[in-house]
């Protein structure tokens, strides 16, 4: 197949669909971050590309290409047309190695199977939830949280709660669910949370990845995600000039693991000051953090050798325990396979309720239950699953 622009453009904006779908992502969301990936800034490229231009070099069609199949779980034929028509000279390398022969033409070779166990696996055990439709409960927590982000100004707050108690699925349930598409939520899951959910920009900083605690990466990341110019050289006076200026779109940059970011040599003091000026008074009202720690950030910061007045604006926390009965109960009816009603019990007395134990024990039995087991062997395997998280029960 020739090299054609037009033909690119439509497949590139069929990728982008697809994984906007998978992901329950607005189209911006996903060019900003395939942008990113490419060490653009935001979705400009993307989008310009999608409008009938090809990218000038092949190394970023590759990866473009890499990303792009396994997000959207995008076909062997997608791939070689994507890449022909960016007149890749030897399309068929590529796809013998993200399809090696033999294995079938839909199944690529995976860098990263979470959002399929997402969509395919009706219990999560492992990762944070991603896909709103995985996630229970939490509903006094969305009432409030959104309750702050409805009016003006916009208000900060902190997510407490220790290692696996759901902090991360939250944060992905809150910058996704006002916008996911109704078709894609269970019935009665509410989405209606914001006035014009549209206008919000949502920023996921996870300070686990290591880019995130440099101090200009993380200032160019924060910058695509507000959709505003990235001034060069990106320090941070410039950076508060064009958020404070220009910023005109309600915004909530989500901090996870905050400790983390308080290891970062390159987030220091002056650093932290600056956000609190932009949370506080210089965005007029229009931005939020929020932030997740093990306990009350301003606590953590003390502990690390970083006390910073930033941490004293988050004046609303939200400590993160065991799920409600009744939220419970809608988790582990879920299954595609109903347990039974002495097995639901076993189940909410030995998880106490906490997702990620709801999580492991209904995946045991589940597979139990497809596999045809008779006996209860399930318990053993799932109670071993969830020793290691016994410091939820204690
Ligand atoms: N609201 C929820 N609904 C369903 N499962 C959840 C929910 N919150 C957490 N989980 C489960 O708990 C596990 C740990 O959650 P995660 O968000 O990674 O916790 P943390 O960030 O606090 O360590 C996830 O793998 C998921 O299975
Ligand atoms: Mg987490």
């Amino acid at each position: 197949m020739p090299k054609s622009a037009q033909k690119f453009a439509r497949l590139l904006t069929e990728g982008v669909h697809r994984i906007r779908l998978r992901e329950a992502k607005t189209i911006q969301l996903v060019q900003d971050e395939l942008g990113y990936a490419l060490g653009r800034e935001g979705e400009s490229a993307i989008e310009y590309w999608r409008k009938g231009h090809l990218p000038p070099y092949l190394a970023d069609v590759e990866k473009l290409a890499r990303i792009m199949v396994e997000r959207g779980r995008l076909e062997r034929e997608w791939l070689e047309q994507f890449l022909s028509s960016a007149g890749h000279p030897t399309p068929e390398a590529l796809c013998e190695e993200l399809f090696p022969l033999g294995q079938g033409n839909l199944r690529p070779v995976l860098l990263d199977d979470r959002p399929l166990l997402a969509e395919f696996n009706p219990f999560v055990v492992g990762p944070p939830i991603m896909h709103p439709r995985h996630f229970f409960g939490r509903d006094y927590e969305l009432k409030r949280i959104f309750g702050l982000w409805r009016r003006f100004p916009l208000q900060n707050v902190a997510i407490i709660g220790l290692r696996r108690s759901g902090k991360t699925s939250l944060l992905h349930y809150l910058q996704k669910i006002t916008t996911v598409p109704p078709d894609q939520l269970r019935p009665g899951q509410p989405r209606d949370w914001l006035p014009q959910p549209d206008r919000y920009r949502w920023i996921f900083v996870d300070f686990q990845d290591a880019r995130m605690g440099r101090r200009e990466s993380l200032l160019r990341y924060l910058l695509a995600g507000l959709h505003l110019p990235v001034p060069e050289p990106c320090d941070l006076e410039r950076f508060m000039d064009v958020v404070s200026q220009r910023l005109r779109q309600p915004a909530i940059i989500l901090l996870d693991e905050i400790s983390a970011a308080l290891a970062s040599p390159e987030l220091d003091e002056q650093f932290w000051g600056s956000m609190r000026s932009l949370g506080s008074n210089l965005t007029g009202g229009n931005l939020a953090f929020l932030l997740t720690a093990h306990q009350a950030p301003a606590e953590v910061a003390e502990a690390q050798g970083k006390p910073s007045p930033f941490f004293n604006i988050f004046g609303h926390s939200f400590v993160l325990g065991p799920l409600k009965e009744t939220e419970a109960r809608e988790l582990i009816a879920s299954s595609p396979q109903p347990f039974a009603p002495a097995e639901v019990e076993w189940i909410l007395g030995q998880s106490k309720n906490w997702p990620c134990l709801l999580q492991a024990l209904c995946h045991a039995r589940l597979t139990a239950l497809e596999y045809g087991e008779l006996s209860d062997a399930w318990q053993q395997e799932g109670l071993q699953q969830i020793a290691a998280y016994s410091y939820l029960l204690s």
